[in-house]
């Protein structure tokens, strides 16, 4: 038998084991469509404490795995996983993941974040020497697995194992770049030569995020938008120089969405389902929006705009918190679903009190009912300052809610703006409330048009972000490594 070349997913989420917010989404759906597409792919990821299991088992696979960092007898259990056919690797070391929280609790990161996620990267590189043979790619997410290139990029250069390996960083977020005291890069196993601001170090501290940028072979980020916008100083974080020291070697890659998750037509946590054939469901899902989050019944009349996302800057709460009194003299519902900085959650839920029934606030996370408020609401509002990607409008054209969003990196995108004749959404040019506003406005007006909205709302829904597409062009990436997939 041939080998099979093998992609290494290494990544801090998988939906639906572990989320908290699109990363798990985006490890949830991308591995098992190369799977799907008979790609030999694996998943390593942390096994946190509040783990979902989601009834798969988890197996023993090796146990006092050595990882020697932070302390040379240090190991690692891994456990194993039968992901619908596609294995996910477990790394389990309790007193690093097992925690109430993924990555900080209500009063800031984990003072220990640099030291878990340095041993999450050495138990991988451990792990992928235990394998039967070495990946031909490891493909890794964010900060957290940024390491890997960088070890990668020196062990290949002495370690016959890592000869043929070829790495990928995807940046999801440049604005999280894993930044610690330069103390911490003392004995994370990486050489002298590495600390310069050609490689891990930056301003004086350990990068996480920039290790993987100088040190992978290809370097990805999750819309083409994104891609460009990162190259500037007004959206590259600082790395923008790094950036586009590297842009022969970077690409962006529209992420997709899980339509076996994020359907209307077969989506679960729906009272009733629909489709853009079929909409009857919609309105019993608007219904029982308004029943379960107590809106008054006359919004059954008026469009209800939802809001799902990290209540921070980069969604742009603070904008729509702004320009909520006018919203309310639209005679419209606002309904608000997320968690996020402490300031923005008390002024939301504040805000309740002076609008009952027509402004619902929910800060907690709550998957279910993030559904729910897909289906249930018309307009969907992201108005973020900036976004990699943004997946809830891609759900939201699906669930028939067409989306006012600041027509910035993916968002801009996945939306074709009104008044194009094949709109699907709304956008605006600038995150700023006046802006926000005004496109807000547009969409309310045409919602008060019922042919022009059941047409716009039609083509939202007919729209196709399947993953395979974007599958297929990680596969492309991997080819031009030389991995014979
Ligand atoms: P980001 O990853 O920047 O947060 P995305 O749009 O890519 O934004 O993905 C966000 C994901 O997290 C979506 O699946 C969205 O439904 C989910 N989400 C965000 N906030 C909440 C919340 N408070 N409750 C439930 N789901 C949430
Ligand atoms: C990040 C980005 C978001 C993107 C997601 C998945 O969290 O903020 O725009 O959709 O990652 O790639």
């Amino acid at each position: 038998m041939p080998i099979r070349p093998l992609v290494l997913f290494v990544a801090s989420e998988i939906y639906p084991f572990s989320k908290t917010g699109g990363l798990g989404d985006v490890l949830g759906a991308l591995p098992l469509t190369l799977h799907r597409l008979g790609v030999n792919v694996a998943v390593v990821t942390p096994l946190y404490g509040r783990l979902k299991t989601a009834d798969i088992p988890l197996h023993l696979m090796y146990s006092d795995c050595h990882v020697g960092y932070p302390w040379s007898p240090t190991t690692c259990d891994v456990y194993l996983a039968d992901f619908h056919g596609m294995p996910v690797y477990f790394i389990h070391r309790e007193e690093f993941f097992d925690r109430r929280f993924y990555y900080n609790t209500y009063k800031g990161d984990y003072f220990d974040n640099c030291e878990r996620f340095i041993f999450f990267c050495r138990a991988t590189m451990e792990l992928a020497c235990l394998l039967a043979h070495p990946p031909a790619v490891i493909h890794v997410h964010d900060w957290q697995s940024g390491l890997i290139p960088a070890y990668l990029h020196f062990w290949r250069q002495t370690g016959e194992w890592w000869k043929q390996t070829k790495s990928v960083t995807t940046i999801h977020n440049l604005a999280f770049q894993g930044r610690f005291s330069s103390r911490l890069f003392e004995g994370c196993g990486l050489p002298p030569e590495s600390w310069g601001m050609n490689g891990v170090e930056f301003w004086g501290d350990l990068n996480m995020l920039k290790a993987g940028i100088a040190y992978s072979d290809m370097v990805t980020t999750v819309s083409p938008s994104y891609a460009e916008e990162i190259l500037s100083p007004a959206f590259g974080c600082g790395l923008e120089g790094i950036l586009s020291s590297r842009r022969d070697h970077l690409t962006g890659i529209l992420n997709g969405a899980d339509y076996e998750v994020w359907n209307p037509s077969q989506d679960k946590y729906l009272p009733a389902t629909y489709s853009a054939d079929d909409i009857a469901g919609k309105y019993a899902c608007k219904k029982a929006l308004i029943e379960e989050l107590c809106l008054s019944p006359e919004l059954m009349d008026r469009p209800i705009l939802g809001f799902i996302g990290r209540l921070r800057g980069q969604k742009g709460i603070d904008l729509l918190i702004n320009i909520l009194p006018e919203l309310m003299r639209l005679n419209v519902g606002v309904v608000v679903l997320g968690e996020g900085k402490l300031e923005y959650e008390q002024h939301i839920l504040g805000m309740m009190e002076d609008h009952l029934g027509r402004l619902a606030a929910r800060v907690s996370y709550t998957e279910d009912l993030a559904h729910r408020i897909q289906a249930g609401s018309d307009i969907f509002l992201m108005p973020s300052r900036y976004e990699p990607c943004g997946l809830t409008q891609m759900y939201a054209l699906r669930y028939g809610t067409p989306p006012v969003a600041t027509a910035v990196g993916g968002l801009r995108d996945t939306i074709t703006p009104w008044p194009h004749p094949q709109a699907t959404g709304f956008t605006f040019p600038i995150p700023q409330p006046a802006s926000f506003l005004d496109a807000v406005r547009q969409a309310v007006a045409l919602w008060e048009d019922k042919d022009q909205w059941a047409a716009l709302r039609d083509r939202a829904m007919r729209q196709d972000f399947s993953w395979t597409r974007s599958a297929m062009q990680y596969m492309d990436v991997y080819r031009t490594l030389g991995a014979a997939l």
